[in-house]
């Protein structure tokens, strides 16, 4: 243990903590930016200088380990000061549309400004003007808004093992860009999205398909009909502002009936299906001299993984569809002649929490109803944007069921 003062709080920390570390210790938040908890430290934006007695130079509080008998300040006028002006700097490089950002209102950046009053920036403003990348279905990209943390590079790398980002250039000119500089959809993207979590601003984003849906709703010629992937029914809750797993699902089915809906089915029906289909193509292959073993996931990144990385392994994949997929097949045929619809005018939505489904959905070859199987894809964070715009209270709604034949499921999967 080493001991040390932070803002006059005599404390001890173990050996080799770093000041943010000690600080958190006794309750004191330093603000950070290009930090992560769950990634290596990188230091590259200096949001979180403090200062420490006898050093001249203000130090990063992430990066700097503390030692014996060190006094640090971590809110004193010299280090407000010095934060105010390096995320001056930050926003003079960064465009003003937050009202129109994907972000807003989620945006760490954004947090960081109004802590620290920035009002007036005393800085000129020079945004880069870089080509926004739109190329995929799933994720978008908006250079401009990059504040180069790396956080997204290091995610894509070290977590996912991908390495589609980047950093090109040096200082000034450095840019977080797909691999050899392409566009995204050129680059061994799986379209994970998990680079979304890990961006603190609004540089890498979801494709959002709420106007899609909005438009589908007002057409009075459209059945606009949805499947419910089983993980969003537990996240859902934490968009209206409740714990996780609180919102009751039948109080979650009214919420989908009331912005829009018109039948609500579950993605665990064909979740059964896949179960049987997989099972059936195992022992065609255990009986028939088959690829083994038989791999299959219905995530989308993971067969894009393994599409991309592992070719050679393609013969091992599943032939099946993933749930998703097998239920867009099935709305427009078997599930339109149970209900009488002429599946041209049924718009078919899944909520997911993946945004790798909106590339799955797109798939040229998934079109075996003689339509678009799946029409378009909303993730969890949509909904909860469709839900705040619709100006809802879950804890009034009453309940509301499932619809039949594809609404019933075993859960068994
Ligand atoms: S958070 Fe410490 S330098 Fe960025």
């Amino acid at each position: 243990m080493v001991n040390i003062t932070i803002d006059g709080i005599k404390t001890s920390v173990p050996d080799g903590s770093t000041i943010l570390q000690a600080a958190n210790a006794v309750g004191v938040n330093v603000p950070t930016l290009c930090y992560h908890p769950d990634q290596s430290i990188k230091a590259n934006c200096r949001v979180c200088v403090c200062e420490v007695e006898g050093n001249r130079l203000l130090q990063a509080a992430c990066s700097q380990p503390v030692m014996e008998g060190m006094v640090i300040k971590t809110r004193s006028p010299k280090v407000i000061e010095a934060r105010k002006t390096i995320l001056e700097l930050i926003l003079a490089n960064h465009p003003q549309d937050c009202l129109n950002c994907i972000r807003n209102g989620n945006c760490e950046l954004q947090d960081l400004a109004s802590e620290y009053c920035i009002r007036e920036n005393p800085f000129e403003l020079k945004v880069r003007g870089l080509a926004k990348d739109f190329s995929t279905p799933s994720l978008f990209r908006d250079p401009d808004k990059c504040v180069l943390c790396r956080r997204c590079v290091e995610t894509c790398s070290v977590v996912q093992s991908v390495n589609a980002l980047g950093l090109e250039n040096r200082g000034c000119h450095a840019m977080v860009v797909p691999t050899l500089g392409k566009d995204l959809i050129d680059s061994p993207c799986i379209m994970c999205g998990q680079c979304i979590h890990a961006c603190p601003v609004g540089a890498i984003g979801e494709v959002e398909n709420i106007n899609d849906f909005l438009k589908a709703v007002a057409d009075p010629d459209k059945v606009v009909i949805t499947q419910i992937a089983p993980a969003v029914r537990v996240a859902i809750a934490e968009e209206i502002g409740l714990n996780t797993g609180e919102l009751p699902m039948e109080v979650f089915v009214q919420g989908l009936r009331q912005i829009g809906f018109d039948y609500v089915l579950h993605t665990n029906f064909t979740a059964d299906l896949t179960i049987l289909e997989e099972g059936n193509e195992l022992l065609k292959r255990l009986k028939e001299g088959g690829t083994l073993p038989m791999f299959t996931s219905c995530s989308p990144g993971w067969i894009n993984f393994c599409e991309t990385f592992y070719p050679d392994l393609l013969d091992n994949l599943s032939t099946c569809k993933s749930p998703q997929q097998m239920f867009g097949a099935l709305a427009k045929t078997y599930w339109a002649d149970k209900m009488g619809i002429d599946p041209a005018k049924i718009v078919s939505v899944s909520i997911m929490p993946c945004v790798a489904k909106k590339f799955e959905a797109s798939r040229p070859e998934m079109r075996d109803s003689g339509f678009q199987d799946v029409d378009f894809v909303l993730t969890t964070r949509e909904i909860g944007r469709l839900f705040r715009m619709s100006g809802l209270d879950f804890s009034k709604l009453p309940a509301s069921k499932f619809d039949s034949w594809m609404g019933e499921y075993t859960g068994a999967p």
